[in-house]
Parts: C-alpha cells; structure tokens; sequence
C-alpha cells in the first residue's frame, strides 16, 4: 500500500494543456475519485500515475519514491511502480477460462502454481466466481466479466489500483450493483484506489474524498458531504446534485435581503456579516439554493412572507414517486423545487414556497468563487 502524491504536475499534448498544475494528496488506503466532464483531463492524470503518460512538469510520488519528474529526468516505467489498472473496456482473454485470466499476472510473474492456485481461489471467492472459474468470458454476462477484470488487477496486492471508468459499460442496474460491490472490495483490500468517473453519482456514493476537474484544474478536493455542502465555486455546485443547485442573479441590499427584481428573501445575520466582510453588500451576486431546500410551505416549519417564504407560479411537476420536482417561477425569476411526494400542488396553480436560509450559497459574480 502506498499513498500517492502530485505536486505542480502539468500535461500538455502539443497546444493541449490537458492537466493544470495538479497538486493533490492521495492518503495511504483511500477511495479517492477524480470526477469532472469528458475531457476534463482524468485519464489523462489516471495515465500519468500509471506511468502510461509523462508529464510535462511535476512530480509524482507513489508512497515515497519519486516515480516522475521530467527536471530531474526521472521517469519509473508502469511495470515497476506495482499498480494494476482496470479500464472501462475490461479487455479479457477470450481464449483463456476465467481461471487462467485471473491467474495471468502472476504467471507473467512467474509465481509458483500452487500458489498461483491458492490466491485465484481466494480472488475468485472474494468476488463471487468461484462457480465461473471453468466459463470462457464469452459465458458471462457483462457484470461477471467485469468481475474477472477487476480479480486479474487485484491478484497481483498492488500498492495502489486505478480504475478510469470501470462500470461505464454495464446497464444502470448492475452499474449501481457494482458500485456497492467496488465499495466493499476496496474496503476488505484496504489498497489505496483512484477512481475517474464522470459520473457524480459513482463519486458520491464511493468515494472517501472526491477530486472535482474542470478544464484540467483541479476545482476543489473534499468528502462527498464537502463538496455537496461546501462546493469551492458554482461549477462544482452545478456539478454535484440532481436535479442540480438552482443559481439565481441577486443583489445583496443594505437591509441585508438577496434582491432578486421580483422578490426578495432575508438573509441571517451571520450571513450578512460575512457579505459585509467581503465588501458585497451593495453588489450583485450569484444566489444559489438546491431544489431539497424550498419547500411547499404546508410543509416548512419557519416561514415569515417577505423573509424566507414567496408565492411562485408552478409551471411543471415531475412526479419521481418519492419526491416532485416542480418548476416554479416568480416574476422572471425561475428555479426548482424538490417537494415531498405529498405535496398536492399542481401545474398552474400558485404556491407558497418556503427556502431554508440555512442552507443557501452565495458566490461572486466574475470568479464563480464560493463567498457563503
Ligand atoms: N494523446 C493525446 N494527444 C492529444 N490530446 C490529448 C491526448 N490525450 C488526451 N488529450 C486531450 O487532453 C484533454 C483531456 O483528455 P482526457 O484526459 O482523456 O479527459 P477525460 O478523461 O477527463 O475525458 C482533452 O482535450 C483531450 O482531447
Ligand atoms: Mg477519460
């Protein structure tokens, strides 16, 4: 096991810069996952840990050896830095059962066969083959060839497992399956792991600590709580959470109200101070609220008109079963609610909708960056 760490690293692809001075620390046995859009520059980072890529500038560290630095010219090739990968296309052998796609590395390795035997027993027990071990992977179904993929990278006790995109091609149901499953793996083996997805979902429910990547910067590291509840900037904030954080256009007014030309909700002193402090009273700025915290005022406990409640036009319900997300709009100004199942307001109708002031971000206008 080892922890892995990149200081100042950059990538460019003649023109592309497709990682941006990328410093980031991942402990000793984390689950830590890099999340952000396609193109993003994950694999690209996933690649460059791996020693499949070199990096431009930087270093890398996997536990305390240096394992790139272009200045010093150090480059350890991937064979030596003792990490498996598991890719989003699990390229098995066809040829071989799944025994002897299990037990490739360590032949590779030249690893004596009875103990080649005991440790594929062990793998194929861990993940739920043993019955399988005889089936060429042409006889498995998607989940299962995944399975075997992931026994053929854990076999060999690497120091550290990277995995761009593992469950991306499997269906929606067994891809939620599997997350639960990876989870508990990673768990037992204690290896530290680093997980690129696109998906915020995978990210939330796996990861200890995310790595969010916008345009090959890193935006922000963090637990899942956070980045949820603590998102650096309004990209991470857009890009945690369905349905996403509403952002509104606002002004923060003398009185302390976020003024939004047809409404206005009040903030909390605490918050006013902070704004104070950041010399954005007086200043446009950008409101954000997530659809979980505006509620139908049949249901909020607080609520005071002209303070935290307003009634809102709902223009579209859907209906998920355990929640509606309703469209709502007040004047120009449009957003989202997510309510509870029981609530009974329906399409054209008005509604008074409360917003939880607790839980509102608020974030400068030019940079995007987090004030509140
Ligand atoms: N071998 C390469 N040559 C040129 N450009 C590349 C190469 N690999 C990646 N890129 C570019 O680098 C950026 C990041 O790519 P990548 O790391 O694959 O993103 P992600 O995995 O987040 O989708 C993209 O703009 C991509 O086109
Ligand atoms: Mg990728």
């Amino acid at each position: 096991m080892a922890d892995v760490k990149l200081v100042h690293v950059w990538k460019e692809f003649d023109g592309v810069v497709a990682v941006k001075d990328m410093t980031l620390e991942v402990k000793d046995g984390e689950f830590m996952i890099l999340l952000g859009p396609s193109g993003c520059g994950k694999t690209t980072t996933l690649r460059m840990i791996a020693g499949l890529e070199e990096p431009t500038r930087g270093q890398i560290y996997i536990g305390d050896q240096l394992v790139a630095d272009p200045q010093k010219g150090i480059f350890v090739p991937p064979k030596d830095r003792d990490i498996a990968m598991v890719f989003q296309s699990y390229a098995l052998y066809p040829h071989m059962t799944v025994y002897d796609n299990i037990a490739f590395p360590l032949k590779l390795r030249k690893v004596p066969k009875n103990e080649i035997d005991q440790r594929v027993k062990e793998v194929a027990e861990l993940l739920g083959l043993t019955e399988l071990l005889k089936r060429k992977p042409r006889e498995l179904s998607g989940g299962q060839r995944q399975r075997v993929a992931l026994g053929r990278a854990i076999i060999r006790k690497p120091k550290v497992f990277l995995m761009d995109e593992p469950l991306s091609n499997l269906d929606a149901k067994l891809r939620v399956k599997m997350r639960a499953e990876l989870k508990k793996l990673q768990r037992q083996l204690g290896v530290t792991t680093i997980y690129v997805t696109h998906d915020q979902v995978e990210a939330m429910t796996m990861g200890d600590r995310i790595a969010v990547i916008n345009h090959g910067i890193l935006q922000q590291v963090g637990t899942p709580e956070d980045v949820y509840d603590k998102p650096a900037n309004t990209f991470v904030a857009g890009f945690i959470g369905t349905p996403p954080m509403n952002f509104m256009e606002a002004t923060i007014s003398e009185e302390g109200f976020a003024d939004f030309g047809d409404f206005r909700l009040k903030l909390l002193p605490e918050q006013i101070g902070v704004l104070r402090e950041g010399n954005l009273i007086g200043r446009d700025v950008i409101f954000g609220i997530r659809p979980e915290d505006i509620y139908d005022a049949m249901f909020a406990q607080v609520k005071v008109p002209g303070e935290n409640m307003v009634r809102a036009t709902v223009e579209i319900i859907e209906n998920l079963g355990s929640e509606k997300i309703v469209h709502l709009r007040v004047g120009d100004v449009t957003f989202l609610g997510s309510f509870r199942a029981e609530s009974k307001v329906k399409e054209g109708q008005e509604v008074d909708v409360v917003f939880d002031m607790r839980k509102i971000h608020i974030f400068k206008k030019d940079s995007g960056e987090a004030v509140l």
